[in-house]
């Protein structure tokens, strides 16, 4: 076994060895520290998140040359730009002179960024350009080639979405979503045209881990028909009895056979009023009208028998097709994190179908969104809880669904059940591997045991 980084078994009490005994896919078992312990959290920054491709932006959000987004990569600040031929760059923001925030926008258009500190300044690509002083104070000997941002050295797109990665030996992404991408095009590929960012994005902290809320999206269907029962009944248009707010059953869940994505949906094409209730009546009958021309793009299954799906993509890009709320999940130590969530609409929708999509995405999905403070409430009163001594002593259950897999000729697999945790279990069992250390190489081998 390649020890990627083994300075983390010399400087923190966890072993690989230990590491992997947190995550026990054969009882489906969880050691509950790993939503809450100071180390392992360390740990997360090197081996998962500078390691795994992690989105950036939607292409729409930096359409011409110049443009720019400021985001995260963990706990990164990274500039992302469009450059003049129209590639993205990314690179950290961060001056190398003293470390300062190279940019304090949220997004912009800049040739140039000069920190504000001392005055460097880099180019949209993160070259250093210009340095006050370069020549009394420097005396003429700065190398200015040698102190340009740090850029992230890999950068790929998949239908719109922009993803970064610092690791040269990760696989192309392509290859890292695999069949993810069946099931990411339901949201992103309905039309030559794409999809675009409304609006613009909305962040929040809230105090609870990362996987929480990852894990939710990856696997997560059982906690809708309870926990979101209460958000349902408000939104449903008077005259509705609440007999129609009975969650469905059937459906399929789906794990990625090695690297931690997941995603859960209903089969029966019964969603309809549901959705009309929280995106808005136009927007499910915008959905309805389009499915035949969909349905040649994508086919009938993706068109008709994906209905209330949640997805993540490891570890921290979730979203809902069909509401289309996209978000990530930036982790701010093992008790916090930051929401940055994105509303996402058909690039060729009518106007006022994406203002009414993107109104419903946020009365249900934002800081205020009905069903988000439900989701809100549970992370993080767990996270609460797990502050006792005892409480963070339990293994929690994940056993829903083991050794219950299935095929399905419509869909890529392995598949189960919709109220499963098969997909926590890939999710966690990803997690354990990378933490433990396996190189790239070793990552692509299916995960054992998981079912
Ligand atoms: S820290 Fe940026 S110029 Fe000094
Ligand atoms: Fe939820």
């Amino acid at each position: 076994m390649t020890e990627r980084n083994p300075d983390i078994a010399a400087t923190s009490g966890w072993t690989p060895r230990d590491i992997r005994a947190l995550v026990d896919v054969k009882t489906g078992t969880l050691d509950p520290r790993i939503y809450c312990d100071e180390e392992l959290y360390r740990i997360e920054l090197e081996q998962i998140f500078a390691r795994s491709w992690l989105f950036l932006a939607h292409r729409s959000q930096i359409p011409k040359a110049g443009d720019f987004f400021t985001t995260y990569m963990g706990e990164d600040p990274v500039i992302v730009s469009r450059q003049k031929d129209g590639s993205v760059a990314a690179f950290l923001n961060q001056c190398r002179h003293r470390g300062m925030r190279l940019s304090r926008l949220d997004h912009g258009n800049a040739k140039y960024f000069t920190c504000s500190y001392h005055g460097w300044s880099y180019d949209s690509a993160g070259k250093l350009v210009n340095v006050p002083m370069e020549k009394n104070g420097y005396c003429s000997k700065l190398n200015k080639a040698e102190w340009g941002a740090v850029r992230v050295p890999r950068i790929a797109e998949y239908k719109g979405l922009i993803f970064g990665c610092w690791d040269a030996e990760a696989p192309e992404l392509d290859a890292y979503l695999g069949d993810a991408k069946f099931y990411i095009d339901v949201m992103f590929d309905r039309s030559d045209a794409g999809t675009e960012v409304w609006g613009g994005v909305h962040k929040w902290v809230i105090p609870c881990n990362w996987k929480f809320a990852a894990e939710q999206f990856c696997s997560d269907m059982y906690h809708a028909p309870l926990s979101h029962m209460s958000a349902i009944l408000a939104v449903l248009p008077d005259g509705v009895p609440p007999e129609a707010a009975q969650w469905p059953t059937e459906g399929l869940q789906w794990r990625s056979p090695n690297a931690g994505h997941g995603t859960g949906f209903h089969t029966p094409d019964d969603q309809g009023q549901l959705l009309a209730a929280i995106v808005g009546s136009s927007v499910a009958q915008y959905l309805m009208e389009s499915r035949p021309r969909v349905a040649e793009r994508l086919g009938n299954a993706r068109t008709t028998a994906v209905n209330g799906a949640h997805m993540t993509i490891f570890p921290t890009c979730s979203f809902l097709p069909g509401i289309n709320t996209l978000r990530v999940w930036h982790p701010r130590g093992p008790n916090e994190i930051e929401v940055w969530a994105l509303a996402i609409v058909d690039a060729d929708a009518p106007q006022d179908v994406k203002d009414t999509w993107g109104q419903g995405i946020t009365r249900s999905f934002s800081p205020a969104g009905l069903f988000e403070q439900d989701d809100g409430e549970n992370w993080i009163e767990v996270q609460r809880v797990l502050r006792g001594a005892r409480a963070r002593r339990q293994p929690f259950n994940m056993q829903m669904g083991l050794g219950n897999e299935k095929s399905d000729d419509r869909f890529p697999g392995p598949l189960s059940y919709v109220f499963s945790e098969a997909a926590a279990r890939g999710l966690y069992t990803r997690w354990a591997r990378m933490m433990a250390g396996e190189s790239h190489a070793e990552l692509a081998r299916p995960h054992e045991g998981v079912s």
